[in-house]
């Protein structure tokens, strides 16, 4: 084992053992500690809600104003929302997003940050740093039984304890490098495409090309090790299927750059979406013959709708509407069925610790593929699975779940689901997505008002 990874891994040895888990009885004592209710009695399939507990692993990921929901950029909308500004006829609450957008977009030119998986200061198993490296974030090492352990790492088995995120993964650089990345393109994309702005321009074809195209920066076209699990010798650590997850922020990064190419500047050039696509098309065969990620396509609950999505927008990105349509109609013909029961309950999410959460993640998957689905004729938000069942009847099924005081997971969290539905099939009396939106915003100190992806999902 290399000096430098057993100094770094030794650090967080010590920090994992001494603040979070010492030893399996606390991995036990943890499972104890969710706090499990019963909220769904009316629904033979719909398991049960758990409740996380915040702080520990507490999902809060889109809470962050700034953070990225997997998504297509709707440029009619954002047209809207630019020529609304121009003549001074914005919301209010439009607005609130364009000043935080503003806002954010000053502190990225600021800070004139690039990103690149190859500044890692910890390399991978096979040690070329182009390679991106992350570790699987609820795996722990199980050391009972296991005499005279002197590396957790190597020398003790791991088991996964979903819900409880090992810290020790936070200490590696590329994951932090791509959501960074992904977060501040889609802020410069949008900033440039409504101010015009060639500054912005500049700084996102600049990022673009130091993360996929530069060869001295550029991350290798493969998960191979992402979602490692570090058991045994760590020349044969190597990623997990769950891995190729890590890549959703493309989606809404993919679509920023084709964006980009609309906007009519003169920095992004025709080479840099070639250079762009060329590495999309080698990833999306890596994904479609590699070991991992075939194994991720089998993926039946949020796994395989984001590896579908993924697939589905790399194919729109290199302009193959066939592959477009295929990877949706795969999603369709092999998981649909199975995720969503005619009480709109999804038991693959709700079967997780943190199951609302989860729920909610799997819709921002859907809402993706269905959104790119829609740029080929196919119909996705309105199709019904063979329980009758749709993206509208799980939005549905979560908002009598998520406007209860039960729950402790964010409800904002909820709200791009509700703006999406809202948009696609209007209010009704029963389901009334306008007010559920209002209700929320209130109840949580104006939610996503200041998040970009207002600026396209709009009414
Ligand atoms: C931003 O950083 C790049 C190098 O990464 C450099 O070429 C450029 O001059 C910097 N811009 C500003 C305004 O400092
Ligand atoms: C990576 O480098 C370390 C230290 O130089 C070495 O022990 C290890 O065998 C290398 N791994 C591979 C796969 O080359
Ligand atoms: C941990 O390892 C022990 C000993 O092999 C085993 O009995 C136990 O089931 C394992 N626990 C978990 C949670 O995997
Ligand atoms: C990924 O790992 C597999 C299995 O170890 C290997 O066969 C393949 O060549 C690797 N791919 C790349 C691009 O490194
Ligand atoms: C796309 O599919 C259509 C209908 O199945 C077929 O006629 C056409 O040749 C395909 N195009 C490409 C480029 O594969
Ligand atoms: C529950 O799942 C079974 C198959 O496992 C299915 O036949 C049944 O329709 C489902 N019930 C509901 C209420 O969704
Ligand atoms: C989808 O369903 C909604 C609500 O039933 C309806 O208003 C809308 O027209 C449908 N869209 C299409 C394209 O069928
Ligand atoms: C939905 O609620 C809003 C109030 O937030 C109300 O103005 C509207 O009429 C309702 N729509 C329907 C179809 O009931
Ligand atoms: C808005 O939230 C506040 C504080 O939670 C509450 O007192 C008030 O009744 C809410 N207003 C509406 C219209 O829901």
């Amino acid at each position: 084992m290399r000096r430098s990874v057993l100094a770094v891994l030794a650090l967080l040895v010590v920090a994992v053992t001494s603040q979070t888990i010492d030893d399996l009885a606390s991995v036990e004592d943890y499972y104890e500690s969710l706090d499990l209710v019963t909220a769904f009695s009316d629904d033979s399939n719909s398991s049960t809600i758990s409740i996380g507990t915040p702080g520990v692993g507490y999902h809060t990921a889109y809470t962050t104003i700034g953070g990225v929901q997997t998504d297509k950029i709707n440029v009619d909308k954002l047209e809207m929302t630019r020529t609304e500004y121009q003549l001074g006829i914005l919301s209010e609450e439009l607005m609130r997003s364009i000043t935080s957008l503003q806002k954010r977009v000053e502190v990225i030119m600021q800070e004139n940050k690039t990103y690149t998986v190859t500044s890692t200061t910890t390399k991978p198993p096979n040690n070329n740093t182009h390679y991106y490296y992350s570790l699987a974030p609820y795996s722990w090492p199980n050391c009972t039984g296991i005499k005279a352990v002197v590396n957790k790492w190597t020398q003790c088995p791991w088991k996964s304890v979903d819900g409880k995120i090992n810290p020790a993964g936070k200490s590696l650089s590329a994951g932090h490098s791509l959501t960074y990345l992904i977060r501040d393109g889609v802020d410069l994309a949008t900033s440039y495409y409504l101010f015009g702005n060639s500054a912005h321009e500049q700084k996102y074809t600049d990022n673009i090309r130091t993360f996929f195209i530069n060869r001295a920066t550029y991350m290798a076209p493969n998960m191979n090790y992402s979602q490692v699990v570090p058991d045994g010798p760590e020349d044969d650590w190597i990623g997990s299927r769950m891995g190729v997850l890590d890549t959703h922020g493309l989606i809404t990064l993919l679509s920023s750059a084709e964006l980009m190419a609309q906007s009519g500047g003169t920095y992004w050039t025709d080479s840099d979406t070639k250079g762009l696509q060329k590495w999309v098309r080698e990833y999306r065969t890596w994904m479609e013959t590699s070991r991992l990620g075939i194994a991720e396509s089998k993926g039946r609950n949020n796994h395989g709708t984001f590896y579908y999505a993924q697939i589905a927008a790399f194919s729109h990105y290199l302009g193959e509407a066939n592959a477009t349509r295929a990877a949706v109609n795969k999603y369709l013909d092999t998981i649909y069925d199975g995720q969503i029961m005619a009480s709109g309950a999804q038991p693959l999410e709700l079967s997780r610790a943190f199951s609302l959460h989860y729920s909610y993640y799997n819709l921002e998957a859907l809402g993706a593929l269905a959104k790119y689905a829609q740029s080929v004729g196919l119909n996705v938000f309105n199709s019904t699975n063979v329980h009758k069942a749709s993206y509208r009847t799980a939005v549905n099924f979560l908002i009598k779940n998520t406007l209860s005081t039960k729950n402790s997971e964010n409800p904002a969290n909820f709200l791009p689901m509700l703006e999406t539905s809202a948009n696609v099939y209007g209010d009704d009396k029963t389901y009334n997505y306008t007010d559920a939106i209002k209700y929320i915003r209130n109840e949580t100190g104006g939610g996503d008002l200041g998040a970009v992806w207002l600026l396209w999902t709009r009414q």
